[in-house]
């Protein structure tokens, strides 16, 4: 991955919380976070005592590299919100721009928890389907805005090769959205539903409570079953 081909854009705690139904238990537990970017949950767990390790190959540049990406790439990505509005639920942001400063604020949290936890181990280069973790590492893994968004541009066995890797080394993983960048259903996400129940892992769709992209307010729960 080169740095021209990143466009670094990231969410808080609290989306994560809604997007991934997150418990107080949950925000206890050993969590995998996967393609993380710069979002600040890794951040925020932290600094509330929470156990979370984040993947994505983003972290194989600098803190500096990264935030100059963000100045490059801001503007295009909040005019290309604008100019696509009429597909995004504006309940929580009043228009493109607010959503941006919120996006900055998450990427300014993530920047400065970034240099220390990478020293932590906390950050680590890494990307889907192989993973560099033993069987069972981790109690719950979460992927926000990557598999399943990005139907396009991955493909379905990338799909279904990431979520076995992730049930290697998770008891439990969560996937937010189901639908692609384009706003619908991804086309992968039936066949890999069957794929998964014809193993007898335990596959559920569950409702949540995000809505930013509209009709994106489903998350995927798999986990092996009893
Ligand atoms: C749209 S961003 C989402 C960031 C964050 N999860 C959030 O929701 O705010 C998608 C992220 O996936 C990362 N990514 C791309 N391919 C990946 C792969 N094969 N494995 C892991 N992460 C990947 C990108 O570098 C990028 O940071």
């Amino acid at each position: 991955m080169t740095l021209q081909e990143i466009v670094p854009w990231g969410r808080t705690l609290e989306e994560y919380i809604r997007m991934f139904a997150l418990t107080e238990k949950d925000l206890t537990r050993k969590t995998l976070g996967v393609g993380d970017g710069p979002a600040s949950f890794n951040a925020e767990v932290t600094a509330r005592g929470g156990q979370v390790i984040s993947i994505d190959p983003v972290y194989a540049f600098s803190a500096q590299e990264i935030e100059q990406r963000v100045q490059q790439t801001y503007l295009t990505v909040v005019d290309q919100i604008r100019l696509t509005a009429d597909g995004y639920r504006w309940d929580q942001f009043k228009d493109a721009d607010e959503l941006g400063q919120y996006r900055l604020t998450a990427i300014k949290r993530f920047l400065s928890d970034y240099p220390t936890g990478k020293q932590q181990g906390r950050y680590l280069a890494n990307q889907l389907p192989t993973l560099p973790f033993g069987e069972r590492s981790f109690d719950l893994s979460v992927c926000s805005h990557l598999l399943f968004l990005y139907s396009k541009h991955l493909s379905l066995q990338l799909h279904y090769d990431s979520i076995k890797e992730l049930l290697r080394v998770s008891n439990e993983v969560r996937i937010f959205p189901l639908q692609t960048l384009e706003g619908e259903q991804s086309p992968y996400l039936e066949s890999i539903i069957k794929k998964l129940t014809d193993e007898s892992i335990q596959v559920d769709r569950v409702p949540v409570a995000y809505e930013f992209q509209r009709g994106a307010n489903q998350m995927l729960r798999i986990q092996f079953g009893d």
